[in-house]
Parts: structure tokens; C-alpha cells; sequence
């Protein structure tokens, strides 16, 4: 096995893993990997649908997404499409997945299926490291505080997104509450657990102070030097520790700017617990 460093804050790329193999061993290595690492990738997985359910299985329950729908035959499998033609890309902005849930995705495992010529990375930031460089009076203002993450409803994640279809039944906007510094249960880091796209409000706090506490927060954790980016090829595999970083995938392939390409991936979410 080797293990390549994308930058000195979080993300490695492995080779020598074939991830078909589910043995104890195998995934206890990579289990290890994504603790120390957050985030890492994978090249050249060229494994069928069922091998990516199997692999991720591994990890814990599979979760559903609350509005959009998995492919007919892999319901497990939720196929993130963006057309030639459409501007925009699903998670263009910086997010922690389904933050807005009770028990929000524990890790991610994303493959590409097909990929732009240019263009469409993914960045990752490490949150463990946001919340140890916060400034300290942020900390004591924050620490044992609770914010709102919102869902936005499922028009958020489809409207745009023609190759994508939401589920039927009730497709509204719902939200939870979680610590705005949570612990990892595994390795007891804490872990700064707020994000642009979902939250909205801290709990308790007047409206104004607390979003403009958020602002520097969500400011902070976007630093560079928290970040690593992954350029990927066909049948690359990401997985992340999506307690641990928060994401965005870059929508720099559009049209308007003469770089109107397809671009294809197949997500599979691990069930998380209650963050605490
Ligand atoms: C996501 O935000 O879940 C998808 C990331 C990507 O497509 O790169």
C-alpha cells in the first residue's frame, strides 16, 4: 500500500487497495486511513454497483436521501447527474452532507462515472483542524452552544438539476438542532460542526449576533490551508469522514464560460449517529 499526502491539512490518496475486498482487515485499514486522513481517494476502482454497496455496507447502514431518488435497480445508489447544458453542479457550495438530519451521514463514498476534461475537482476542509485554529474568543462563545441546519426542502437539490428526480410524497423543508462543536466517537477529537449551506441560526442567541458570529465562522473554515483539492479520473473513489470536513465540488465546467461537459458520479451515504 502507498499513501500520498494531497495537502499538509487532510486527504491522502492510496494505491495498492483493491476496494472488492471486505475482508476485517482490509476495511480496518481503511477505516484507520479516514480517521487520520478525513478524506481519501481511491484510482482505477473499476467495481460494479453491487461491489460499491458491498464495500460501503462495510462502514454501516446505508442511508437514503430525503428527496432525490436512487438509480431503478440500486435504490442504494444516488447517481449525481450534471448535463452540458446546466450551469450548475449538486454540492457546488461548501456543505457537510445532510447536516439538517437527526442523525446526519457518518462517511461518503463517491465514484466517478464520467468526468469533464477540465474542471469539476472536489475541495475538502478539515474541521478538526477549523476548530483547534478558531480564535478563542469565538471557542467561548460557541462551545456550548446548539445551531439550527435546515433542509431547504427538496426543490434545493432538483430544480437545477435536470437528470436528477425527486421522490414522491412530502418534500418539504425540515430541520435539527446539533452542538456547534461536536466529538468524533472514534478518535474523541472535536470537530467544528457548522456549514454554510445548512445552518441557519444558533440556538439562543440573538439573530444578529449569532450570524455574525456564524459569518466569521464560515469564514474561518474555508481557509485554504485547511483544504485539499482531488482532481479526479474515471472510477476514482472518494470516501469522507463527513463529520470531519466539509466539501465542495466545483462548478467550473458550465456553459457560459465555453466548458459545458457532462459529468457523472455515483454517491453512496453511510447512516450517522446522533452528533454529540
Ligand atoms: C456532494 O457534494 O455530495 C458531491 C460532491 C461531488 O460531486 O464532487
Amino acid at each position: 500500500m502507498k499513501i500520498e499526502l494531497l495537502s499538509g491539512a487532510c486527504g491522502a490518496e492510496i494505491s495498492g487497495v483493491d476496494l472488492r475486498d471486505t475482508s476485517e482487515a482490509n476495511i480496518n485499514s481503511i477505516k484507520n486511513l479516514l480517521y487520520e486522513h478525513k478524506v481519501i481517494f481511491f484510482r482505477n476502482q473499476d467495481i460494479t454497483h453491487q461491489e460499491q454497496i458491498n464495500f460501503s455496507e462495510c462502514f454501516g447502514p446505508i442511508e437514503k436521501h430525503a428527496y432525490v431518488k436512487g438509480l431503478p435497480k440500486y435504490p442504494e445508489i444516488l447517481r449525481i447527474v450534471k448535463e452540458p447544458y446546466e450551469k450548475n453542479n449538486w454540492g457546488e457550495n461548501w456543505h457537510s452532507d445532510v447536516s439538517y438530519n437527526e442523525e446526519p451521514t457518518l462517511a461518503v463514498i463517491l465514484k466517478s462515472v464520467e468526468i469533464p476534461p477540465i474542471g469539476g475537482d472536489t475541495m475538502f476542509s478539515n474541521m478538526e483542524l477549523a476548530w483547534e485554529t478558531l480564535d478563542k474568543k469565538i471557542k467561548n462563545k460557541i462551545i456550548d452552544k446548539k445551531a439550527v441546519h435546515s433542509s431547504l426542502g427538496a426543490s434545493f437539490f432538483v430544480d437545477n438539476y435536470k437528470g436528477m428526480e425527486a421522490k414522491e410524497g412530502k418534500l418539504d423543508e425540515y430541520s435539527n438542532q446539533h452542538p456547534i462543536v461536536r466529538t468524533h466517537p472514534e478518535t474523541g477529537k472535536k470537530i467544528l460542526y457548522v456549514n454554510w449551506t445548512y445552518t441557519k441560526e444558533i440556538v439562543g442567541m440573538d439573530k444578529e449576533e449569532g450570524n455574525d458570529l456564524l459569518n466569521q465562522i464560515f469564514k474561518h473554515q474555508e481557509r485554504l490551508e485547511f483544504t485539499c483539492r482531488f482532481k479526479w479520473t474515471k472510477n476514482a473513489v472518494a470516501i469522507w469522514d463527513n463529520r470531519s470536513v466539509i466539501h465542495y465540488a466545483i462548478s467550473d465546467f458550465f456553459p457560459k464560460r465555453g466548458l459545458g461537459y457532462r459529468r457523472i458520479m455515483d454517491r453512496i451515504a453511510v447512516k450517522g449517529e446522533r452528533p454529540f
